[in-house]
């Protein structure tokens, strides 16, 4: 077994974006720029938005929190990404999810001006997407893709089989796994909670990407010896031997489901921080207008 070491792949790619992003303030005089809007105060959602605004500014971006309280009315955040969107001084505007109930995330999403949607969560983005143009990715997914190129990992025409359908990770994971591109080029079976002989089907995946959320809910018994284990799960649990007071558990049983596959992704030093690099490249890509002229 060896290790997808997101720590080790992360650091790489964060030397290079800082290379780029100096480029960047060199010949335009502003540093790339990204705006993170937070509602609320989910355990979850302040840890991951502070860990994005700690990365920009270690890579050299700039970085701005707008936090609102869970009482915020749909109509002031629709206000505020308005605003957000007609700011020249801004290449990437996300909004933390999720949101409260009064509000409706996909307002939210789609009021997001795309040449700004660095989550690759706008329609025009999902939709570009499907047909192989240029966009930005969704940055959990553009994550893992990264983790596979760095280490060479031979995707064509093998079967992929994702466990959760979800419109952050599964989903976009299916449609960018079938592509005709590298990586890619699999055999992709998407797989969720309706699905029928779930056990069996992950057990014929030569690459497996759990993210269901649901800690151990992949075991020794539902991998093929030699496959590729991705796990995107992030599963919270109270503990009173971290600092944090949290201890985080994937969706896969690493310590028995490690031995049986040829690579495998630890959490966390995983995929949440490639989550980060997909973030830090799409807003790099903004602010240089790469994909959106
Ligand atoms: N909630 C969980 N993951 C994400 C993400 O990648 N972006 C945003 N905006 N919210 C999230």
């Amino acid at each position: 077994m060896q290790l997808l070491d997101g720590k080790y792949v992360s650091e790489k790619l964060k030397q290079e974006i800082a290379n780029e992003a100096a480029e960047v303030l060199a010949n335009s005089g502003r540093k790339p720029h990204l705006v993170a809007i937070l509602v609320g105060n989910d355990g979850g959602s302040e840890t991951y938005v502070a860990s994005k605004m700690k990365n920009c500014e270690k890579v050299g971006f700039r970085s701005s929190l707008v936090r609102y309280d869970e009482t915020v009315s749909e109509e002031e955040l629709l206000a505020k990404v308005e605003e957000i969107n007609q700011d020249p001084e801004v290449d990437g505007l996300i909004v933390q999810l999720p949101l409260p109930k009064h509000i409706d995330p996909e307002k939210v999403t789609e009021k997001i001006d795309h040449r700004k949607d660095v989550d690759g969560f706008h329609p025009i983005n999902l939709g570009r997407m499907m047909r192989n143009l240029p966009c930005f990715i969704p940055a959990t997914p553009y994550g893992i893709l990264l983790m596979l190129e760095e280490y060479k990992i031979d995707t064509a025409g093998k079967h992929c089989v994702v466990i959760g359908r979800s419109n952050i990770v599964g989903s976009p994971m299916s449609i960018l796994m079938a592509r005709n591109s590298n990586p890619g080029n699999c055999t992709v079976t998407l797989t969720h909670s309706r699905t029928k002989n779930l056990e069996e089907i992950v057990r014929s995946a030569d690459i497996v990407v759990a993210a269901i959320g649901k800690k151990n809910f992949v075991t020794a018994d539902m991998v093929k010896e030699g496959a590729v284990v991705i796990d995107v799960g992030i599963n919270r649990e109270i503990s009173t031997t971290t600092k944090s007071g949290f201890k985080l558990f994937g969706d896969v049983d690493f310590e028995n489901v490690a031995p049986k596959a040829s690579w495998i992704t630890p959490v966390p030093g995983g995929v949440g921080l490639m989550t980060i690099i997909g973030l830090l490249r799409n807003t790099l890509a903004s602010a240089k207008k790469e994909i959106y002229k």
